[in-house]
């Protein structure tokens, strides 16, 4: 566990004497508090039955369990539900229920991921053969591959782009390419202005562990753009509260340009003949101690230009983006495992 001094910490945060870890995380660790970011602003507070309903105007809903969020578009000829994250599970019925007497009709997977979408059961089952399943063709595959009954092969499937045209409402979905999964899509409802795109942008904090877990960083990299192409007020990354809108993606794609600006800048100094970094005298120290030991020298490498490259991202976002002292080294890793190249930057 890397722990910044308490020093560092207090000047963020002066009244506070918490320490802030990044790296292996563990069950006693006290990360900084969250106050003074989005993150607290946009939680949204939860009924007694433990979720909340966001009205987005014109039929549309966002209905959260405080940690996850689905997208609802109630329609003249029934309800099209995208994404049913298991651990918001019946509520999420509860919430429909209370909103529409109206069916559901329409299944949409954001992508694969059970987190997000494996309680689809609870709409599409056999016992409810109405309800039409859609998603990416990858994500049709994925969900072939590996059968879960959780989470039914979906029957509609498409490749670029779907028009789901439900009654009186219209759905958009688009798929811009591998990302943070095979196949997941932006969802964009044109009557609302709403756009959601699931694991891509989580407003008010750094993204989840290692760039979003993406299975293809340059791509989800280039989502935040593909986002920012829309004509959209409101954005559901499906996750951490409230509604959010234009201003979150542009601050996280600050955030990963500047993950990938200050990891260049560190490996630019781990050639140099820094004592600290510079890879030279790094190595001595390292195969001094370990003759040979080829990975423990590409560990204590890696680890060190990650290091400084989260030092540098710290040190403007800190305090700024909730999680930074969580997953901000995970971010330096990743980038410099998967985007190490100099010459342009790596989603181009
Ligand atoms: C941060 O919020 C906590 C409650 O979550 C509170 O106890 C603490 O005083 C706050 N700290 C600052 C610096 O505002
Ligand atoms: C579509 O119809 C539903 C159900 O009557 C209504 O709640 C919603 O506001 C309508 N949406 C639009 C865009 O007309
Ligand atoms: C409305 O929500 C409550 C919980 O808040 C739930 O007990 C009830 O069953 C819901 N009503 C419908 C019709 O789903
Ligand atoms: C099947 O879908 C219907 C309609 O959405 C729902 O009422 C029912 O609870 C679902 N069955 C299961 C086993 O979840
Ligand atoms: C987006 O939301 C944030 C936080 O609620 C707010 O400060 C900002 O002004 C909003 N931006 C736009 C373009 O509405
Ligand atoms: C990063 O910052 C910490 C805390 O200030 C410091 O101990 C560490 O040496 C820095 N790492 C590098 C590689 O500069
Ligand atoms: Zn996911």
């Amino acid at each position: 566990m890397k722990c910044l001094s308490s020093t560092v910490a207090s000047l963020l945060f002066w009244a506070n004497a918490a320490i802030a870890c990044t790296g292996f995380a563990t069950r006693h660790d006290i990360f900084l508090p969250l106050n003074g970011t989005l993150a607290v602003e946009n939680q949204l507070p939860l009924n007694a039955a433990g979720y909340a309903v966001s009205n987005l105007g014109r039929g549309a809903y966002m209905i959260t369990d405080g940690v996850y969020q689905s997208f609802v578009l109630v329609s003249t000829a029934g309800v099209v539900v995208v994404d049913a994250p298991p651990t918001t599970g019946h509520k999420l019925q509860w919430a429909i229920g209370n909103i529409t007497s109206t069916p559901v009709r329409w299944f949409v997977y954001s992508h694969s991921h059970a987190d997000h979408v494996g309680g689809a059961y609870l709409f599409a089952n056999q016992s409810n053969p109405k309800v039409k399943t859609v998603a990416h063709a990858n994500t049709a595959s994925q969900l072939a591959e590996r059968p879960d009954p959780n989470r039914p092969v979906p029957q509609i499937t498409f490749k670029d782009r779907y028009e789901l045209v439900a009654g009186n409402q219209t759905l958009e979905l688009f798929f811009p390419g591998i990302g943070h999964d095979l196949g997941n899509i932006i969802v964009y409802a044109p009557k609302q202005k709403v756009l959601m795109m699931v694991d891509q942008v989580y407003a008010g904090w750094v993204p989840f562990e290692s760039l979003a877990a993406s299975v293809y960083v340059p791509g989800w990299i280039r989502g935040h753009d593909q986002i920012l192409s829309y004509d959209f007020d409101v954005y559901l990354g499906g996750h951490l509260g409230g509604p959010a809108n234009r201003t979150a993606v542009e601050v996280q794609r600050e955030y990963v340009n500047d993950v990938f600006n200050n990891c260049a800048a560190a490996l630019i100094k781990s050639g140099t003949n820094d004592p600290a970094v510079g890879i030279a005298a790094l190595s001595a120290d390292v195969l001094g101690n370990n003759p040979n030991n080829a990975w423990a020298q590409f560990a204590a490498y890696l680890d060190t230009v990650a290091d400084l490259c989260n030092n540098m991202t710290s040190a403007k976002w800190l305090g700024r983006l909730a999680g930074q002292d969580i997953f901000g080294y995970s971010h330096a890793v990743f980038y410099l495992l998967v985007c190490n190249r100099l010459s342009a930057p790596c989603w181009m």
